[in-house]
């Protein structure tokens, strides 16, 4: 008889055979700072989450460093938003500012900018407006300009959020142009107009004033799509590739690292996040073997790269193991 079990008789058989162990070094943690002095606000919809002020994000930086984590997306919030996100190549915006201080603290940490107009605009979308429209072309120069000035201020790699068209090559040109051919573009590939990002809108303070990101996000129901999307970033010169979020889109995740062999990320939103925070919260769920178990499925799905909330969480249990 085949005996499966055979394998699984005891701990070191089981790690023996195991196919996929997700590293802290696969972990990438986002971070939210907010302009002004003093804060360290709660976000309400995802616990153990704050936005913090510059002035107080070293303790959180500290947590960072003490769990092991070598990468943080860092999402600015400003306190002035304009029509045209302005403010998101402001070269003393407060994400430039924030870069400025954490490589200046920490040198080797990798930091991620976030390139996306959604967290200045006055509106909320993540592009330039006309009426109710949000204009695709009219939107490449302001994420070039950003995606310069954070570069500027020492970002490692540049993340385009957007999903404008065409974005990743005039990017790309425009980093080239200004003598940042070395810095690699993280573009956000295949990404869904999601109700998973709700929680993160109260934390980046994003929301859209009017109707919905339908209109240059991904439609849920598209997976051929998706590679197509993945397939016209690499084509414009993105050097890592996301799909997001992740967990209702493992197979995307799966379907994607079967056609390419560029590093594939994926992004375990803020929803994923807080409902497994929510039902921990109420003892419903062993909170550590379902954020493991979570972890290590995107990573199964094949994505190499994990961008979590639960990062330094996870980082601390993997070294207890
Ligand atoms: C901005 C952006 C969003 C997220 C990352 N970058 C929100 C959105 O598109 O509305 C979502 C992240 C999360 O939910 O954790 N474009
Ligand atoms: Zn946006």
């Amino acid at each position: 008889m085949i005996r499966m079990r055979r394998l699984r008789a005891s701990s070191n058989l089981r790690s023996l055979v195991r196919e996929t162990v997700v590293t802290k070094d696969d972990l990438v943690y986002p971070v939210f700072i907010k302009e002004g002095k003093d804060i360290k606000e709660p976000v309400a919809s995802m616990p153990g989450i704050y936005q913090y002020s510059a002035d107080r994000f070293n303790e959180e930086l500290d947590r960072v460093v003490n769990a092991g984590i070598k990468a943080i997306l860092v999402f600015g919030i400003p306190s002035h938003k304009d029509e045209f996100g302005s403010e998101a190549y402001n070269d003393n915006g407060v994400t430039q500012n924030i870069i400025r201080e954490i490589k200046k603290k920490v040198p080797d940490i990798i930091v991620i900018a976030d390139v996306c107009l959604c967290e200045y605009t006055s509106h909320g979308h993540c592009g330039i407006i006309c009426g109710h429209e949000i204009l695709n072309d009219e939107t490449l120069e302001p994420l070039a300009k950003m995606s310069v000035s954070l570069a500027k201020a020492g970002a490692d790699i540049i993340a385009p959020s957007d999903m404008m068209d065409g974005r990743i090559a005039y990017i790309r040109k425009v980093l080239d142009s200004n003598g940042y051919k070395n810095t690699p573009i993280m573009a956000y590939s295949a990404k869904f107009a999601s109700g998973y990002y709700s929680p993160f809108r109260d934390a980046a303070q994003s929301e859209p004033s009017f109707g919905d990101r339908k209109t240059y996000q991904m439609d849920p129901a598209n997976g051929r799509e998706a590679v197509r999307e993945c397939e016209n970033d690499i084509a414009e010169g993105a050097d890592i590739i996301m799909v997001k979020p992740a967990l209702a889109y493992l197979d995307v995740i799966k379907e994607v690292s079967n056609f390419t062999n560029y590093p594939l990320a994926a992004y375990n939103v803020s929803g994923e996040y807080s409902m497994v925070k929510a039902a921990a919260l109420n003892g419903w769920i062993d909170e550590k073997r379902v954020v493991m178990e979570n972890l290590t499925s995107i990573k199964r799905a094949g994505a190499g790269i994990i961008i979590t909330y639960h990062a330094i969480d996870a980082a601390h249990w993997l070294k207890e193991d």
